[in-house]
Order: structure tokens, then C-alpha cells, then sequence
């Protein structure tokens, strides 16, 4: 198999998985606990909070651990309208190319009364900054927009948008599940108030994430009891998982400048190879300002679904980019608000690179392309449009 779906999730990587281990059986304790086996389960927390801490510029206190990237952004969302003592309506700014684990928040709260502004994108998927000042009001209490989207890879002018909201003193929040690991990210020359990491896009385990909050952010804890994470998040922390997640952050940080060229380099290779070889193809999101691991392509006449059986059944994962269309079978939203018609969007594929693949990978990977691209449009309803 080749694996190219690598923005869904990735592989542990197998230090993660060593440094996890001796936590199932043998380092079991409870981190609250008084005894050794809760010291060291403490102890092992307040390591991976620092490595966690330490790829992001952040200070160990501001790392809440999290079930992951949706609990991330829901936590945000949730805990600064539950403080923010604004008058009725509150208001929250965001993009409208945003993941669902923000969007469906929003809806929901739309449902009682808070207004939510989704602001458009530019034909890259770009939000224009200046929208934001505009759309800032009285009763504005966060923006929240992401870093690197999941579909297509472009990246938002984040330190130009964190200019903007502490010229108004609005927080701003990002969610940088994509970005983390592909890009540096440092959250004080960033400027941001809140940042969302997922460990399993970067080689950790599943269900653990994190979320940065800046030091004087007052966000109302979502699940309250034992007052584990300073009170932020009670339960029992899921040691093994926070110790894997840390180790991960370690290891994205360390590799961080090798990860970005190896990214550079299949990618190219990928771009180059596929619109030589094959016609009609349009490489979607911004050519620059993109996080490199993530190449999104149209085939004209092609139907993406049919379009990742195909490849499958040669042994190769992808995607269309959107995790939610499986579950909900609509079009993506991201796409749609970039403009793109019907046509654009059915025949749209997600490549996502990992630390593992090779160029040879990618070699493989354009000739199956080129076989079952050619195959699909020898049946296509856009067959005579396009004189394939
Ligand atoms: C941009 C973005 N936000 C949020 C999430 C959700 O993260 P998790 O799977 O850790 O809940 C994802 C996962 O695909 C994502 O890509």
C-alpha cells in the first residue's frame, strides 16, 4: 500500500509508541495519586506538557490536554462565550472554510441567539483581513480562524489577522491541526490567544490534542469534577496518550526543517509529474501560501469518489479532503466557497504526505493516476466536452 492520506491521520511513530508503552502496564498509576505510581505518572505529564509546550513558543501552563483536535475547538468556543460577560447577542467571527469541529459549534449556537459571521474566501481560500476589522463589533468576543485548511492546504495570514483582533481586543483562536508540524509556529511572534493541536496528524496516537490558551485568557471549563488539568478539564488524564503526544510534538520539532523539505520535494515531484502526464488537472488552494505535505487536485470529467476506489484498488490511499462528506455525502463546503462549480468540486482529490513516503512513491503514484484517470474518462458524461 501508499499511503497519501496522511491530513487524515498518520502513522505512530515507533519512539512514540516505546515511550508509551511502559504507561498500559507497568507506570499505571494515577497521576493524582500520592505514591510513586502517581508521581511518575505526573511527572511523565508535566514532560509532555513542556515538549507539547516547547513546538509551539508556549509556556507549559498554557497547555490544556484535550481528547483531541474537535474537543479543542469546542472547548475554545464554548469556554470564552460562557466568560465573556458581553451583553446579549454575542458575536463570534469566523471563515466559512473552516473544519466542521468549528462550524457545527457555531450552528449550534446560532440556535440560541449568538450571531456568528462567516466570512468569505478569496478563489485560493483566503480570508481578507480587512473583513475582519469590518465585521468587529460592540459585541464581538472571539475570531477564530484556522491556520492551514484540511482540503486544500492554503494558509491564512494569521499574524496579519492577530494584528487586527488586539488592535480591537478581540482573542483570537486558531485552529492549527494541519499547520502544526508542516510549518514553524511560534504562538507569541504569532500573536494569537488560542491554538488547537491534534496529536494524530503528527505521528502520536489518536484522541489526544491540545489547546493553547494564553495566560490571562479566561475560558469556563466544559467538563467539571476531580479538577485535573488545573481545573480546565476533569478525568483522569489518559497518561499513555499525553507521554505518546509529547514525545510526537519532540520528534515534529526536532524534524521539523527536514519534514518541510522532504514535503517540498513530493510535492513537486507529484505537481510536476501529474499535469505532464495527464491532461485537464488543476492543482486547487494557494501554489505559495500552503502547507506542503497536502497537494489538492481537480481531474476535469472525473468523479473524485470513483476516482479514490480506483486508486485504492492499486493500493494507494487518498481522499477528497473532507473527512465529514463520508458521513454527510455533500459537497464540500471549502470548495464551494472558493467558487468552484459542481464539475470542479465532484472531481477533486486530496494527496497528504507523510514523513515515510518516498519519491518513488509518488512515481508509482502518477502512473496508476495516469491509467485510471484515462479509464474513468474513457466513460465520462464529459467525454465529448473535453474530447478525451
Ligand atoms: C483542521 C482540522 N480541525 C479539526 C480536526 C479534528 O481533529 P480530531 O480528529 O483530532 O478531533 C481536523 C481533523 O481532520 C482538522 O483537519
Amino acid at each position: 500500500m501508499i499511503y497519501l492520506d496522511n491530513a487524515a491521520s498518520t502513522a505512530v511513530h515507533p519512539d512514540v509508541v516505546k515511550e508509551m508503552l511502559p504507561y498500559f502496564d507497568v507506570q499505571y498509576g494515577n497521576p493524582s495519586s500520592i505514591h510513586q505510581f502517581g508521581r511518575k505518572a505526573r511527572k511523565a505529564i508535566q514532560k509532555a506538557r513542556k515538549q507539547v509546550a516547547a513546538l509551539i513558543g508556549a509556556e507549559s501552563n498554557e497547555i490544556l490536554f484535550t481528547s483531541g483536535g474537535t474537543e479543542s475547538n469546542n472547548t475554545i468556543l464554548d469556554g470564552v462565550l460562557k466568560s465573556s460577560g458581553e451583553p446579549d447577542p454575542e458575536h463570534i467571527i469566523t471563515s466559512s472554510i473552516e473544519h466542521e469541529a468549528v462550524l457545527q459549534p457555531c450552528k449550534d449556537f446560532e440556535n440560541v441567539g449568538i450571531k456568528i459571521t462567516y466570512l468569505p474566501v478569496d478563489e485560493h481560500g483566503i480570508v481578507n483581513p480587512d473583513e475582519i476589522a469590518n465585521s468587529i463589533n460592540s459585541h464581538t468576543v472571539l475570531v477564530s480562524i484556522m491556520f492551514a485548511n484540511n482540503e486544500v492546504g492554503t494558509i491564512q495570514p494569521i499574524k496579519e489577522i492577530s494584528e487586527i483582533c488586539k488592535k480591537y481586543q478581540i482573542p483570537l483562536h486558531t485552529d492549527a491541526i494541519q499547520a502544526v508540524g508542516k510549518i514553524p509556529i511560534n504562538v507569541k511572534d504569532l500573536g494569537v490567544d488560542a491554538l488547537s493541536i491534534s496529536s494524530h496528524k503528527i505521528n502520536g496516537p489518536k484522541g489526544i490534542g491540545a489547546l493553547f490558551i494564553k495566560k490571562g485568557l479566561t475560558v469556563t471549563p466544559q467538563i467539571l469534577g476531580g479538577g485535573q488539568e488545573n481545573g480546565m478539564r476533569s478525568g483522569t488524564e489518559n497518561v499513555a496518550s499525553i507521554v505518546g503526544f509529547g514525545k510526537a510534538c519532540e520528534i515534529a520539532k526536532d524534524k521539523l526543517s527536514d519534514n518541510i523539505s522532504h514535503f517540498h520535494s513530493l510535492y513537486s515531484s507529484l505537481l510536476t509529474k501529474t499535469t505532464k502526464e495527464i491532461t485537464h488537472v488543476k492543482l486547487n488552494g494557494h501554489p505559495e501560501k500552503r502547507i506542503f505535505n497536502n497537494i489538492h487536485l481537480t481531474f476535469l470529467g472525473v468523479n473524485g469518489e470513483d476516482l479514490i476506489i480506483k486508486l485504492d484498488e492499486h493500493g494507494i490511499a487518498a481522499s477528497t479532503g473532507s473527512a465529514c462528506s463520508v458521513h454527510t455525502q455533500k459537497a464540500s463546503h471549502v470548495l464551494k466557497a472558493m467558487g468552484f462549480n459542481h464539475e470542479q468540486i465532484t472531481g477533486s482529490l486530496r494527496l497528504s504526505f507523510g514523513y515515510m513516503n518516498t519519491l518513488d512513491e509518488i512515481s508509482q503514484t502518477v502512473e496508476v493516476l495516469k491509467k485510471v484517470v484515462s479509464e474513468l474518462r474513457s466513460v465520462s458524461p464529459y467525454k465529448t466536452k473535453y474530447n478525451f
